[in-house]
């Protein structure tokens, strides 16, 4: 278990991005609610205990606590009337990538890692080279998360990523070539109802640059933590948000994929032929049609429950001995495994805009990929480089 918990160091960033998202401050309480949410920490690792000079505490709060001591004796944090807030030098400490400048921080035989921002490094993706976009970008948080704000001042998110995928459109191999965005529900402020702002994009991109819905996937992260606090844990009057939606497009219409190279193992309880005739496991007969046969797995649905959290324990552990921050908001790597094998074959490429700690990078490369990924803050970039280590 307490390889999954995060080190006192490594709770302070999400920590900070938790406070930056509620200027008026939050109790300690609801804090460590919000940085375990953030971090997609399971019950079990969230309510663990330890023995401490003879007393039971949740090992989770303890460490978050020193977590806090060292946010303040960094002076990234203060406490003062019961409730947490973030100094201005709190909000800068992360160490983002100026427009124009972009690094290589690693590669590998299969691909490159850059350090820029999107809009300055995609030039450096030769036109016509990628079989697949596959991207998580920064979701439209009610206020700016650490890692930066993607609104220039009056243009709204919508307009933001309508711009940056039109800049990805010429680096497409074909006109089926896909586009897959992994977006999640943004709420309003204040109230217990979330913005439409996916499906204004997904219209955007259609009347804007063509791009048409080859399907709509809904990730069911079977291990998301009660949220949003407020309205599912205090108020009780919402559910808990537990889903994300991938958006595949392409601009021909017929993005290519094949489903035979994401087949999933069969239901126990799936009809079986018995020579020209199929027994149902209701008992009743029916004549044999081709679904019945074996073809080495079932056709996946466009529901996919894969939890979050639990895969990532070698790169938690590395960014540990690194001293380096542990991206809050990492998909799962069964993901990416899914979409990058649904939409590409061996040898094609891939390309993450938003790359983060690297997940994409690393499973293209462990499938045979070739991958281009793009991340703007450095310290995310070289986490990443630490999923290649060996
Ligand atoms: C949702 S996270 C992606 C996480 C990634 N899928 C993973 O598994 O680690 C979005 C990332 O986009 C980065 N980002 C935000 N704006 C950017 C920009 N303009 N250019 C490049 N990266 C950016 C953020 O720093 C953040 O790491």
């Amino acid at each position: 278990m307490s390889d999954e918990l995060p080190t006192q160091r490594q709770l302070v960033l999400p920590l900070l991005d938790a406070l930056e998202e509620t200027p008026k401050g939050m109790t300690t309480r609801d804090l460590a609610g919000a940085v375990a949410e953030r971090l997609g920490l399971s019950d079990a690792v969230r309510e663990a205990r330890i023995e401490i000079s003879g007393q039971s505490r949740s090992h989770f709060r303890h460490r978050l606590r020193w977590a806090q001591q060292i946010a303040k004796f960094e002076g990234l944090a203060e406490r003062s009337g019961g409730a947490w807030r973030l100094t201005r030098k709190g909000r800068d400490s992360l160490t983002k990538a100026v427009p124009g400048q972009v690094v290589t921080i690693f590669t590998t035989e299969n691909g490159a890692f850059l350090w820029g921002l999107a809009e300055d490094a995609i030039g450096h993706v030769d036109d016509g080279s990628i079989a697949a976009i596959w991207t998580s970008p920064p979701y439209p948080l009610l206020t700016q998360k650490r890692y930066g704000n993607p609104m220039e001042a009056g243009v709204s998110y919508v307009d933001w990523l309508t711009r940056m995928v039109e800049s990805w459109l010429p680096k497409l191999d074909g006109d089926d070539a896909s586009v897959l965005l992994n977006l999640g529900d943004a709420w309003m402020p204040g109230m217990p109802s979330i913005s439409t702002y996916q499906e204004r994009l997904i219209v955007r991109l259609e009347d804007r640059l063509g791009l048409k819905l080859a399907q709509r996937f809904t990730w069911w992260n079977t291990s998301a933590p009660p949220g949003p606090t407020l309205w599912t844990c205090i108020r009780k009057v919402r559910v808990k948000q537990a889903a994300e939606t991938i958006w595949w497009l392409s601009r021909s219409g017929h993005a290519r994929g094949d489903n035979q190279r994401v087949l999933v193992p069969y239901a126990d309880d799936r009809p079986v032929q018995v020579g020209p005739r199929v027994k149902r496991p209701n008992g009743h007969w029916m004549r044999g049609h081709g679904f019945e046969r074996e073809n080495g797995g079932a056709i996946p649905p466009n529901v996919l429950p894969i939890a979050n959290g639990s895969q990532d324990r070698a790169y938690f552990a590395a960014c540990r001995a690194a001293g380096l921050p542990v991206h809050p908001a990492r998909f799962p790597a069964d993901l990416a495994k899914f979409f990058i094998g649904l939409t590409t074959e061996q040898g094609e490429t891939v390309l993450d805009p938003f790359g983060g700690s690297g997940t994409t990078a690393r499973v293209a490369e462990d499938m045979g990929r070739r991958w281009v990924s793009i991340e703007a803050m450095r310290e995310y970039a070289e986490g990443a480089r630490l999923r290649f280590a060996a």
